[in-house]
């Protein structure tokens, strides 16, 4: 069982993602959480490259290929491995940050994300996607609240992170049945215990339809 979430900075995907690594864990169900770069000596290089060394020259196609190789590198070195010895795999974060970010959001082909996409993952998309939703508003007060900018957002930030929220919102109504939107203004607990009933009906449907004659 390969489940994602998604959703903009700050929407509480890492929180709810915790939350739920913990609680399948406690239920007995092998589990594991994975945080793009996620671990891989080469997606650590590449999370390097991406945040750190603002001297170099990133053009908007240049990071979604960097964020392809790092994502390529993850599945085949962690992912694949540990769906193939029956972990349910938490991914913080897929390829739909890049049809979001780099795509609606910086202006990269939407279908060649997606046919790139499919060649750095193998084709391995999740079961389901949990995307929180937040409206920008409540998005930019969190990131103000933890003080990770002093400044206020600039114009061209604020028209980008629109054109991220409606890429996501995109993303789930192509793929209705993979996307389960998650209202990111609910309190923590009680979406969390949305996300795990959801999730645990899955996987007893997924066992009962292995089970079946
Ligand atoms: N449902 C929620 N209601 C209020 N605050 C939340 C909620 N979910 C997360 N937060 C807070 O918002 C901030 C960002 O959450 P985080 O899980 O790190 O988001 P993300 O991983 O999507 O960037 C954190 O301070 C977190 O405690
Ligand atoms: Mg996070």
């Amino acid at each position: 069982m390969l489940i994602a979430f998604e959703g903009i900075d700050g929407s509480g995907k890492t929180t709810q993602a915790e939350l739920l690594n913990a609680r399948l864990t406690r239920e007995g169900v092998p589990n594991r959480l994975v945080r793009e770069p996620g671990g891989t000596r080469l997606g650590e290089g590449v999370r390097d490259l991406l945040l750190h060394r603002t001297d170099l020259k990133i053009s908007p196609v240049t990071e979604f290929l960097l964020f392809s190789a790092s994502r390529a590198q993850l599945v085949s070195e962690i992912v694949m491995p540990l769906l193939a010895e029956g972990n349910a795999v938490i991914l913080d974060r897929y390829f739909y940050s890049s049809v979001a970010y780099q795509g609606f959001g910086r202006g990269v082909g939407i279908e060649e994300i997606e046919m790139v996409s499919r060649v750095a993952t193998g084709g391995l998309v999740p079961d389901v996607v949990f995307l929180v939703e937040l409206d920008l508003e409540e998005a930019i007060r969190r990131r103000e609240m933890e003080g990770r900018r002093a400044d206020r957002m600039e114009n061209a930030e604020i028209e980008f992170f629109k054109r991220v929220i409606h890429g996501f919102s995109e993303c789930a109504r192509k793929e209705p049945n993979r996307f389960v939107l998650v209202d990111g203004r609910a309190p923590i607990e009680v979406t969390a215990e949305k996300i795990f009933k959801d999730v645990m009906f899955r996987i007893k449907n997924v066992a009962e339809e292995k089970n079946a004659p």
